[in-house]
């Protein structure tokens, strides 16, 4: 991922932005449809955010499929959305190449069937040297897992001998969280009305920009989304730190 895209600095466009993709089951039910429809719908607001990102120079998208407390629904529902991910997995990916997009998946993967499990490993094989954008799809996904598997990681590096419990500082948890080679993102979006982070980048978010609507996720459209974009480029992002700090060094994180 290059560092500093020729058209952020001026434009103010996220590298990273995240998203909550709420509402699929009221579209649905208002129109007097089984949820499932909605959340097909879902499937085609992915591909509207997936173009508007690639056409405005977002370079990282992270888009919240499936949260780690989602397999508590009715196992009709959760078996319908398997099928569709496992769908747009098959219809999907050759075209997510050529466009030159990287696929990862982010969550407890063992919880999913091996053909799904198979299905992400080869999509992030196809497209591993793709630089456009870096999508990042949260499945069986949550936040407060993503600290947990991130500290076990660590503990059992202690245990091994291999590392001193103090050496363990904010970078190095940080090193072991999901996302950790992409910077935090700019950017969340939460669509559906609700203005919660339920369990989302709980710790990748503690400086994020959040930008909630009413909008179920399947009524998604540029124009939408350009709002959210206009509206991050008028933000003062401070970081903890002071406007008159901020106007002599803007934060830069940058990636590789
Ligand atoms: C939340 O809406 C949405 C989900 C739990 C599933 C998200 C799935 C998709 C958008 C479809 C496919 C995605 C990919 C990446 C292929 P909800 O069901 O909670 O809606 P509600 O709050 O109106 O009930």
């Amino acid at each position: 991922m290059p560092s500093e895209p020729a058209n952020a600095a001026p434009a103010r466009i996220p590298r990273h932005l995240a998203v909550i993709m709420d509402g699929n089951g009221r579209w649905a039910e208002r129109r007097r449809r089984p949820r499932i429809i909605g959340h097909r719908a879902g499937a085609r607001a992915v591909n509207v955010c997936i173009d508007f990102c690639i056409a405005r120079g977002v370079q990282a998208l992270t888009l919240f499929a499936f949260s780690s407390e989602n397999w508590g629904r009715p196992e009709d529902e959760v078996g319908a959305l398997m099928k569709l991910f496992l769908n747009a997995l098959e219809r999907e990916v050759e075209e997510l190449d050529r466009r030159g997009v990287r696929v990862r998946f982010i969550g407890e993967r063992e919880r999913f069937s091996e053909k799904i499990r198979e299905r992400m490993a080869a999509a992030e094989r196809q497209t591993r040297n793709n630089t456009v954008l870096h999508l990042s799809i949260a499945a069986s996904y949550g936040g407060r897992w993503d600290i947990a598997q991130a500290a076990r990681s660590l503990a059992a590096e202690v245990a091994a001998g291999t590392l001193a419990v103090e050496a363990i500082d904010e970078r190095l948890l940080a090193s072991r969280m999901s996302l950790a080679e992409l910077p935090a993102p700019d950017l969340f979006i939460r669509t559906g009305g609700d203005t919660r982070i339920s369990n989302f980048l709980l710790w990748q978010l503690a400086y994020t920009e959040l930008w909630f609507t009413e909008a179920l996720w399947p009524e998604l459209d540029a124009g939408l989304l350009q709002t959210a974009l206009d509206d991050f480029a008028s933000r003062e992002r401070r970081f903890g730190l002071t406007g008159a700090q901020i106007a002599l060094a803007q934060p830069n994180e940058t990636v590789e």
